[in-house]
């Protein structure tokens, strides 16, 4: 069978790395949470006093660049690959409202990007991938057979972060999630360098009204008939 390459990227707390994984999980391919890999700089940035509220030292970020290294390692009990900063399992420090609230700022330094999408084109090298973000179909895979780009209400997705944040244990309220959610909103859809924007042979999926299930196979649909059109 024919592998293809998935992209999907969409505002943030869209649901993508759910479907994401749904969707790897039903073809055996490989998903990669782009996402997880600017959260995973985020958090070396924060942990070497490079950024907090008030200060953003990206030069010295673009020059500590070398010495940051990303991986992923499957996860058999939990069915997807976890991110790894310098050989440390990071994935559940990377979920947090602090780093939410500073990842947009490093996401939009040029060099960063640069570094993360040329690994992203690698490991999508042999297609089989499902890769969420916010510039897989315009940027790293601006040929990927199926692009999918998903929107849903801000209130929505703040309610859905909220309900997920709190679920870990977080102690946040609902208003500064929402006001997270807009921020990033803004600054991924403003920034110079590839700017959240919809392909224009991206199919929107608003799942705003839909369930998990709903979702899933209508994608799914999607992506199989992306498979057959190719044999
Ligand atoms: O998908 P997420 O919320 O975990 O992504 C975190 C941030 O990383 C998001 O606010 C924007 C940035 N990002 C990006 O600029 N490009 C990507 N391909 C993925 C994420």
């Amino acid at each position: 069978m024919n592998k293809i390459t998935i992209a999907i990227d969409g505002f943030s707390s869209t649901g993508k790395s759910t479907v994401a994984k749904q969707l790897a999980k039903a073809l055996g391919y490989v998903y990669v949470d782009t996402g997880a890999m600017y959260r995973a700089v985020t958090y070396y940035a924060m942990n070497n006093g490079l950024i907090n509220e008030s200060d953003f030292n990206s030069e010295a970020l673009v020059y500590q660049l070398p010495q940051i290294d990303l991986s992923f390692k499957f996860n058999e009990a939990l069915g997807y690959a976890e991110v790894y900063l310098n050989g440390l399992n990071v994935e559940n420090k990377i979920r947090t409202l602090k780093v939410s609230s500073f990842v947009s700022k490093v996401a939009a330094v040029s060099k960063v990007r640069q570094k993360l999408v040329e690994q992203q084109k690698k490991m999508g090298q042999d297609k089989g991938v499902v890769m969420d973000g916010r510039d897989i179909g315009t940027v790293v895979f601006p040929n990927a057979e199926l692009k999918l780009f998903m929107t849903a209400s801000a209130q929505t997705r703040a309610e859905r972060r909220y309900q997920e944040l709190i679920e870990r244990g977080d102690q946040v309220e609902y208003k500064d999630v929402l006001e997270n959610v807009q921020e990033r909103d803004y600054i991924d859809s403003n920034r110079e360098d590839s700017p959240l924007t919809k392909a224009d042979d991206a199919i929107e999926i608003d799942n705003s009204n839909l369930t998990l299930d709903e979702q899933f196979n209508k994608i799914l649909r999607l992506a199989k008939m992306t498979i057959e059109d190719l044999e």
